[in-house]
This record gives structure tokens, sequence and C-alpha cells, in this order.
């Protein structure tokens, strides 16, 4: 596999691409967790290449110049983490640019604006592509959280270089998420939450396959709920998905997956409010109120279905767990999880902000620093980064 430490570092300049996509407000950084997750690569190339080109893509400013999305705060966070000066560019290509990857002296780091202020960069448009390879000798993508996208610093720009590898970021995530894929300690559980079954067909459908039970929660269990015949209240409901919510079930017997749904909610009249309805069993939902958390009896039996797993990978919370009154459900199954003697995965945008909520992001094996990418891959996807480095699911 076409790996970091593999490659020939020493005396090269090499362009390293990253996911620094982290949330700011006002210009300050809420979570530098895919920074840190970045440092072992960071180190590892600091030490042995002659000059460090870093690379990223910050929100979506659509091809233009958007100065609340500079990497200006990211890079003044590079250097506290690794101690040393990280220079900014005020841009990603050009002749200022050459320049000043010229002047830096050996073991220099430079960060280079946001890549999407050139529409290049989601266009993957080749001349782009070009530009960027020519800054170095080597390229260098640990930027997980967009392999799934195929933008010019993603895919294009492999086509113009000789050597291209990832970083030990894309190795960690590969290796968790191969292992899960392909070779999982069983039981197997699949926990999938979050609003919409829209957005977790491809994950079910792929898991049917895969794993040995699947526990589904969060506002997707009503379209469940409600294609089984129970009634769901006023709760989010995707009317057009109930036939492939039905085929899942079906599928689900048919393969003899065991799919568990809650058995009961804590319901209240919307999401922003702290009043609740209190808990009812999914039998008897009250026809004026949502659905908006799992209730005790659902943690005992989703708790019951965990105990002697192998693996567990967690997509999706419980309930609406932006409030703290219906963050229990999500809460407790997270204390569960990490007690499990299995391997544990998570990942995904909703999942990843749930963990670092409850603090207990040391306590799972491996959080994906993924959103998008972490879930395209569970749904068995080719993603275009991995391929372009020649990198496959085993
Ligand atoms: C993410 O936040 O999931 C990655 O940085 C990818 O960002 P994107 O969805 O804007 O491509």
């Amino acid at each position: 596999m076409p790996f970091i430490d593999e490659v020939h570092l020493e005396g090269k300049t090499v362009l390293l691409r990253l996911d620094l996509n982290v949330p700011l407000q006002d210009g300050v950084i809420q979570d530098d967790s895919r920074i840190r997750a970045a440092v072992p690569t960071l180190e590892y190339a600091i030490q042995r290449a002659d000059k460090l080109v870093l690379c990223s893509h910050m929100g979506k400013p659509k091809g233009k110049r958007v100065p609340e999305l500079s990497l200006q705060p990211v890079a003044k966070r590079i250097a506290e983490l690794l101690e040393r000066e990280v220079q900014l560019a005020p841009d990603c290509i050009g002749d200022e640019v050459r320049a000043m990857i010229q002047d830096l002296t050996p073991g220099g780091v430079l960060l280079l604006e946001n890549l999407r202020f050139h529409p290049g960069e989601t266009d993957n448009d080749p001349e782009f592509s070009r530009e960027l390879a020519s800054l170095a000798d080597v390229y260098v993508n640990d930027a997980f959280g967009v392999v799934h996208r195929a933008h010019a610093s993603v895919t294009g720009v492999v086509d113009h270089m000789d050597t291209a590898c990832a970083g030990f970021l894309i190795q960690k995530e590969w290796r968790y998420l191969s292992k899960a894929l392909s070779n999982p300690d069983r039981p197997f559980v699949l926990i999938s939450g979050g609003a919409k079954v829209s957005s977790k067909l491809g994950l079910l459908q792929n898991f049917m396959d895969r794993a040995d039970r699947i526990l589904i929660g969060g506002a997707m269990a009503c379209t469940f709920r409600k294609a089984e015949g129970y009634p769901v209240g006023k709760s989010l409901v995707e009317e057009d998905l109930i036939p492939q919510a039905k085929e899942i079930l079906n599928k689900a017997w048919d393969k003899e997956v065991s799919l568990y749904l809650p058995v009961d909610y804590l319901m209240g009249p919307n999401a922003e409010q702290e009043k609740t309805y209190g808990v009812f069993p999914f039998q008897d939902i009250r026809s004026d109120a949502m659905i908006l958390d799992t209730g005790p009896a659902t943690h005992t039996l989703f708790s019951e279905t965990l105990k002697d797993a192998g693996t567990i990978v967690w997509n999706g919370p419980m309930g609406a767990f932006e409030n703290p009154t219906y963050s229990q459900g999500s809460v407790g199954l997270i204390q569960t999880v990490c007690n499990v003697d299995a391997l544990t995965i998570a990942g995904g945008g909703d999942t990843d902000s749930l963990i670092h909520r409850c603090g207990m992001q040391n306590q799972i094996d491996f959080l994906s620093t993924g959103g998008g990418s972490f879930l395209e891959l569970l749904e068995g996807k080719e993603l275009p980064g991995l391929k372009a480095l020649g990198i496959r699911m085993e």
C-alpha cells in the first residue's frame, strides 16, 4: 500500500493535503480534533522533508475569496501544536506562493490559503491540479474527511505527481474500517441513528450482508415504525421512504439479521423546548407530540444486544441530543458502548459532536474524523481520494 512510511521524503518539498475544515466561530476554532489528528503525519514529514507545504479546504466558499473562511486561525493552531513557525500564504497557487516556498528554510512549513477560494478545486480542474502539483516533489494525502470528493487537491493532483501516497491518519482510518467491514469480530452490531432514513439507506443496505444485529434509533426509527403500521404522532417521518423501510425490514428477516427498533420514547412538543410529555411505549404514542429521544426500556434492550458484541460501528444519535432534555438516550448508549469489550468504531458529524460533548472521545476505540467520507466508505462505495492512491478496502 502506498503509505508515507514507504516513500522517500528526504530532501524533497512535500505537498501535504489535510482536512483542516474545523468549526470556526468569529475566527475562533471550536474543536481542533482534526488538526490534532494530522500531527503524527506532520511530525513525521517535518523530520524528513526539506520543505513542507500544507493545504486544505475550509467551509464552502464556492470558488470565491471569503475572508471568514481564511485558514489563518488554523495556521496559528498548527504552529502551537508543532511548536514551530507556520506561515500562511495569501493564496494556494501562483508566483507569490512559489516564491514563499522557495524562501522556506530547510524544515520550514507553509500553509496555503483555502483551496476552495478557487473554483478549480471543487471542479477538479486539470490546470488547477497541475499548478498545485508543480509546487512540490511528493504529494501526501492525509485528509480522510474529504476522500469522498473528486476534487483537484484530492484526485486531480495525483495525475501530475511522480510520487503520491497517503499519511498516517488515512492509514489508521483505512485499517479500522476495513477490519470492521471485511473481518469483524462477531457478533457485529451496527447502531444507526439520526433524522433521515434517506441518508442511511446505503449504510443499512450494505450492512444487511455484514452485520449480525442492527439497532435503529433517532427520528429515522419513526419511518420504520410507521412502515410497520404503528402511530408516530407528529414525529418526523419520510413518507416517501416507507416502501424502502418495509423492504429493509423484510430483508433483515430474510437474511436473519436481528433488527431492533426503540420500544419506548421520550416525547415532547418539539426539539427546542425543555418541557417533555414523558415516556410512552411505541404502541401507544401521543398523537399531538413528537418522538424526541429513546426511553429507558429501549436503553435496556439496546444494552442487552450490545453486551456480547465483538465489533460495534455507530453512526447517528438516538434523539435530539443538542437539547440536553433529549440527550439521555444517546448519552446512555455511548456509556454502554464504551463499556462493552468489543472493537468500537464511531463516526459522522453528529456522532462526533455528541461523543465530544460527553467527553468520551478517548473511550471509543476509534472515532473517525470523517463525516460524509465515513458514511460513504461504510456504504461500500469506492472513494475517489483512496482510489487515486491505489488504496482498496480489503
Ligand atoms: C467534512 O467536514 O465532512 C469535510 O471537511 C468535507 O467537507 P465538505 O462536505 O464541505 O466537502
